[in-house]
C-alpha cells in the first residue's frame, strides 16, 4: 500500500515537473522571426495551447514540437511528426498555404494525413487563426528528429485510403457562428468544435473511426470512456451549473467530479490556460445544447448477488476515502452520488481507475491534485466487478452491472498489474 501511494506520489511530481518545462517553453521558449509580428506570434501562441499541439508533438522526455509521442488507435500505432522549423525533418521549408492544407485539410505536400492529427475539428479554425498559429509555428526553434508516423499494419498504412475515409467521414464546412446564438455561444461553439477538438473524444464513433450524429454523446478511447456531455441529468452534463463547467475545466475538480487520464491531460495542458472569458463560453455553448432524453434503466435490486458483495468491499477497499454513502469530501475526493459519469454505459474508465489508481490533476488552480492508489495488485476481476456494479445501482446511480470478464479485458489492454496480494 505504502509503496503504491509512494508511486502514485512520484508520478504526480514528475508530471508536474514535464508540465512546467513544457508550460515554461510556452511562456519563454519561442522570439518572433521574420513574418510575423509579436502579437501574432503572441495570439498564435494562445492558439496552439487551446489547440493542444504541444501535448501531441512532443514525445515523452523528447523536445518540444519535434514529434515522436506515439498515440494508439484503434488501427494500430499512429507516430506525431516533428512540426519544428528544421527544414530537413520538421515543416520550416513548408508555406503558410502548405500549413494551413495540412492542418485543416489533413493533406501535407506529399501525403494524407490519418485524422489521429485531429484536423476533421480543426477544419474550423478562421483564416486569421490559422495565419496567427503559424507565425507562432514558425518561431519554434528547429530540432532535427527524423520520425517515422506511419506504423500501421496492411491495409490501413496505405495512405490514399483516407481520400476515401475523407469523401466519407470528414465535413469540410468552415465554421459558421448561427445568428440566433449570443456571440457568447458561438465563441464556445468554435473553440469546442476547432482548435479544442473536444469531440474527439467525446463524440461517438463509428467502426471506422469517424463521427457518428450523436455528437458529444461519448465513446471509448484507450482503455478510457470519454462520457456524454450532452444536456440530461443521468448520463451527461445536465445537472452542471455553467461555473461548475468552468472550475472543471481550469482546476480539473469541480463539486461533482475530479478528471483522470486524457482529461486531466487536456487540463493541465490545454483548457487551464484558458482565459475566464473562453471558459464562460464554453461553458455556455454546453448549456445552450438541447435537452436530450436518455433512458434511465432500474438499479439492480441491494438483494442482487453481486451488489451485496459489492457493498461489503466497498465498505473495507473504498469507505476510507469515499465515505459509506459514497459522498467523499468535499473539495478531495470526488462524491460517487449521482455521477453522471459512474452512470455511463460503459464501465470502462471507472475499471482503469480502479486498476491503475489515478493521479489528481495538477493545475494552478489545484496545485496538490489528491490521487487514488491503484488495487490491480490486490482486487481480483470478480471483486472489482462487484464493487462497480454496487456503485453503479445505489447511491443515486443507475447502470449495466459490471462483469468479471469486462474487468479481464480491461486489464490485459491496460497492462494493468496482476493481482500479487494474496
Ligand atoms: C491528438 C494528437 C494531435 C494534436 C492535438 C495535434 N496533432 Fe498534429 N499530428 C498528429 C499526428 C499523429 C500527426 C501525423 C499524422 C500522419 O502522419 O498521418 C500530425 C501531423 C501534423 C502535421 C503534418 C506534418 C507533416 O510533416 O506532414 C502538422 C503540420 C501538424 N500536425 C500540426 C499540428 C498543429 C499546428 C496542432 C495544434 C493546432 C496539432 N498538429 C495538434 C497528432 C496531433
Ligand atoms: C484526449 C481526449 C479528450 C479530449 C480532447 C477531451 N476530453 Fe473530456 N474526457 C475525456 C475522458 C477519457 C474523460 C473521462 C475521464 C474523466 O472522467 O476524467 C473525460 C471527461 C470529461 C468530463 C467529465 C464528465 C463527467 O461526467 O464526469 C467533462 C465535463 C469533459 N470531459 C469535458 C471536455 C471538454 C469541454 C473538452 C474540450 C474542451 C474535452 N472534454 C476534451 C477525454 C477527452
Ligand atoms: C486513498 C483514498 C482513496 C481510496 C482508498 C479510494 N479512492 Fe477512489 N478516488 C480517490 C480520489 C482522490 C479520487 C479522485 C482522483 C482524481 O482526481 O482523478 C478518486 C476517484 C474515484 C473515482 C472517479 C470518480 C469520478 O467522478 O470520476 C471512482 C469511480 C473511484 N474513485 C472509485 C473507487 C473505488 C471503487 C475504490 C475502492 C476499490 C476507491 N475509489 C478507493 C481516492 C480514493
Amino acid at each position: 500500500m505504502a509503496r503504491n501511494l509512494l508511486r502514485t506520489a512520484l508520478r504526480t511530481c514528475m508530471r508536474g515537473g514535464l508540465l512546467l518545462s513544457a508550460v515554461t517553453f510556452l511562456a519563454h521558449g519561442a522570439q518572433a522571426q521574420d513574418g510575423g509580428t509579436d502579437a501574432q506570434v503572441e495570439r498564435g501562441r494562445y492558439l496552439a495551447i487551446a489547440g493542444d499541439c504541444l501535448a501531441c508533438h512532443t514525445a515523452p522526455g523528447g523536445r518540444p514540437f519535434a514529434g515522436g509521442l506515439d498515440l494508439k488507435t484503434p488501427f494500430g500505432i499512429i507516430t506525431s511528426s516533428n512540426i519544428t522549423s528544421d527544414r530537413d525533418t520538421g515543416i520550416g521549408s513548408w508555406t503558410q498555404p502548405q500549413f494551413e492544407r495540412a492542418v485543416r485539410h489533413g493533406k501535407s505536400p506529399d501525403r494524407y494525413l490519418y485524422p489521429a492529427m485531429p484536423y476533421t475539428a480543426y477544419v474550423k479554425i478562421t483564416d486569421t487563426d490559422i495565419s496567427d498559429l503559424w507565425a507562432y509555428i514558425r518561431t519554434i526553434p528547429a530540432v532535427n528528429n527524423r520520425v517515422v508516423t506511419n506504423k500501421l499494419p496492411f491495409p490501413y498504412n496505405i495512405r490514399t485510403l483516407m481520400i476515401g475515409w475523407n469523401m466519407l467521414f470528414f465535413d469540410r464546412s468552415a465554421f459558421a457562428p448561427d445568428p440566433s446564438r449570443s456571440a457568447q455561444v458561438n465563441r464556445g461553439a468554435y473553440l469546442v468544435e476547432g482548435l479544442e477538438h473536444c469531440g474527439t473524444c467525446h463524440t461517438t464513433k463509428n467502426a471506422f473511426g469517424g463521427d457518428t450524429r450523436a455528437t458529444y454523446q461519448g465513446t471509448s478511447l484507450q482503455g478510457w470512456y470519454a462520457p456524454d456531455l450532452s444536456n440530461n441529468t443521468h448520463t451527461g452534463l445536465g445537472g452542471w451549473s455553467a461555473d461548475d463547467i468552468v472550475t472543471y475545466l481550469r482546476a480539473g475538480t469541480n463539486r461533482h467530479t475530479a478528471s483522470s487520464g486524457p482529461m486531466t491531460e487536456t487540463i493541465e495542458n490545454s483548457t487551464q490556460h484558458l482565459t475566464e472569458a473562453d471558459l464562460q463560453a464554453i461553458a455556455a455553448y454546453f448549456k445552450s445544447l438541447p435537452q436530450r432524453t436518455v433512458t434511465v434503466p432500474a438499479p439492480l435490486p441491494a438483494s442482487n448477488r453481486q451488489m451485496m458483495a459489492g457493498a461489503r468491499e466497498f465498505t473495507v477497499q473504498c469507505s476510507a476515502c469515499h465515505v459509506s454513502t459514497g459522498a467523499g469530501i468535499a473539495n478531495m475526493i470526488p462524491t460517487l452520488q449521482h455521477n453522471p459519469a459512474v452512470n455511463a454505459p460503459n464501465p470502462d474508465s471507472l475499471i482503469n481507475i480502479v486498476l491503475r489508481g489515478t493521479d489528481g490533476p495538477v493545475t494552478t488552480a489545484n496545485p496538490t491534485g489528491a490521487a487514488m492508489p491503484s488495487f490491480g495488485w490486490k482486487l481480483h476481476d470478480d471483486q472489482i466487478a462487484n464493487i462497480l456494479t454496487y456503485i453503479r445501482n445505489s447511491m443515486g446511480n443507475a447502470a449495466p452491472a459490471v462483469l468479471a470478464s469486462d474487468v479481464g479485458r480491461a486489464r490485459k489492454a491496460i497492462d494493468a498489474q496482476q493481482v500479487v496480494w494474496h
